[in-house]
């Protein structure tokens, strides 16, 4: 399935118009799963649901999961849905049965199978496996994506929905959708924004020989949808002629 690439001026118009598509693929749904990422770049989408979508959007029909969080109480600032909490969640109408945190201060072998049988249990069933309707991603400087890091590239391919992962560098523990739950979902939209992001988003998008050491290389949904919605900061020599220049800035 090929995937399309929007493309916007810098990360507030990034954050503008995946609001933007998200709003339409909410149209006409009574129930919508989605996973978000932690990092930076959703900071960004956070606040601008909260100020611009906090009455343009039914949140009730909203389920809203993570696609990885790191193992750390919900008040930690490491947390990410003590970001999300504090810049959306508290300024939204969105009922609490709605809200699937992963518990990062629980031990993380009974929370990796806890949140597993929770995502099961408030998802639809696609090929046998939970699938979501949106998965939001990001994409580390090193090509990791949601907590699959290149050291554990068999994360990627792991049975289990949920796994377990480490930091490469500080060792944090962390719990993650695996690559084979992300890439059952109905659609599946990475957010990559700033120069840094560059080298490895354009080897990706290009299909260098080298992306497939990138975790975020082996995201290719089975039969989702793929997007990227990325700054012109993180493109350069991508093959234009695949472009879909966003024309929404
Ligand atoms: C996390 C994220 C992680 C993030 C990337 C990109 O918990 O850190 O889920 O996968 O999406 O590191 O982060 P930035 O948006 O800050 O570049």
């Amino acid at each position: 399935m090929p995937s399309q690439v929007h493309i916007s001026k810098d990360a507030p118009a990034v954050a503008k118009n995946f609001a933007r598509f998200f709003a339409e693929q909410l149209q006409g749904q009574d129930y919508f799963s989605v996973a978000l990422s932690g990092g930076s770049t959703p900071k960004i989408l956070f606040q601008l649901w909260a100020e611009e979508y906090r009455n343009k959007i039914d949140w009730s029909v909203v389920h809203f999961f993570w696609g990885d969080e790191r193992c750390v109480p919900p008040d930690d600032n490491e947390s990410n849905f003590g970001v999300c909490k504090t810049l959306l969640l508290d300024h939204i109408d969105i009922p609490a049965e709605n809200i699937h945190r992963v518990r990062g201060e629980a031990p993380p072998a009974e929370e990796v199978k806890r949140y597993g049988l929770e995502i099961i249990d408030n998802t639809d069933t696609v090929n046998d496996l939970p699938a979501f309707d949106l998965i939001i991603l990001g994409m580390g400087d090193d090509g990791h994506t949601a907590s699959i890091f290149p050291h554990q590239m068999e994360l990627l391919t792991a049975k289990k929905p949920t796994v377990i992962a480490q930091h490469p560098t500080s060792g944090q523990t962390r719990i993650s959708l695996s690559g084979t739950l992300i890439n059952n979902a109905r659609s599946v939209a990475f957010l990559v924004t700033g120069v840094k992001k560059q080298e490895k988003l354009n080897s990706i998008l290009n299909r260098d020989i080298d992306a497939h050491t990138y975790p975020a290389a082996h995201i290719l949904p089975a039969s989702g949808e793929l997007y990227w919605f990325v700054d012109e900061a993180a493109m350069s020599s991508y093959d234009t002629a695949l472009r879909h220049q966003d024309t929404k800035d």
